[in-house]
């Protein structure tokens, strides 16, 4: 089953001398339960990419389809319920309100809509995560490996139709990078959760199922694993 389907993507940022093609025309499909990662140069517009596929900017020419609505139609409103609840983020800082314990981080998206989470769903992310003993921590008394791994379980909370992680492992160490990844994989494999996964490293690339390479706002490859 298709879960994301974009075309025809443009974005142009600025005007006349000043205008910047981030994007040139990207057609992207990805099947519910896939983990792909999106590779490409510094610069290359991957983050314009995830930008437009999460409903959090608007390309200049072209639609997203997530979980089949078209997001590219929906006003700000609209888009931001969908962004909580449909789609979940993740990037390299991890914005968590310092003074809220690690479960409230987790819950929040379901604290704005005043909903109970699934208790059993709960419970399943926290252990996939290794967030049992840590619950009742406040993010300053959490390593970065540990607060990122609180932001992707919160990322997960409304069991989003699809997971993008905007260069997750950016801001830690090897070891924790190794972590952060093999809980992506763990989550996609035990959560059946689809995700889209962005870096500029080629090693994390190849941890996923399906690599897409990007140039100057261009797909100048995709290679699902076996062909690889
Ligand atoms: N808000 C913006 N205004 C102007 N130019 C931008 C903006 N965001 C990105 N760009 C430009 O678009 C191109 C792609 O950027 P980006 O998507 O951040 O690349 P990547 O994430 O692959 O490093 C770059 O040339 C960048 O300078
Ligand atoms: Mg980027």
């Amino acid at each position: 089953m298709e879960i994301l389907r974009c075309n025809g993507i443009e974005k142009i940022f600025g005007k006349g001398e000043n205008q910047v093609t981030a994007l040139n025309g990207i057609n992207l499909s990805v099947e519910k339960g896939d983990f792909v990662a999106i590779t490409g140069a510094s610069g290359s517009g991957k983050s314009t990419l995830l930008h437009i596929l999460g409903s959090v900017d608007k390309p200049t020419k072209g639609t997203v389809t997530i979980d089949g609505v078209d997001i590219s139609g929906l006003n700000a409103t609209d888009s931001a319920i969908f962004r909580r609840r449909k789609v979940g983020l993740v990037y390299q800082f991890y914005n968590l309100i310092p003074t809220l314990t690690a479960e409230k981080n987790i819950l929040m998206p379901m604290l704005l809509d005043r909903r109970t989470p699934n208790a059993k769903y709960f419970k399943a992310i926290v252990k996939t995560l290794g967030l049992e003993d840590k619950l009742e921590c406040l993010p300053s008394q959490l390593s970065g490996g540990q607060q990122q791994r609180v932001a992707i379980a919160r990322s997960l909370i409304y069991r989003p139709a699809i997971l993008f992680a905007d260069e997750p492992t950016g801001n830690l160490d090897q070891k924790n990078s190794k972590e952060i990844i093999d809980l992506l994989k763990l989550s996609n494999r035990n959560l059946k959760q689809t995700i889209l996964l962005i870096t500029h490293d080629e090693k994390i690339a190849l941890e996923a199922d399906r690599i897409v390479t990007i140039e100057d706002g261009k797909i100048v490859s995709d290679q699902t694993e076996k062909r690889r």
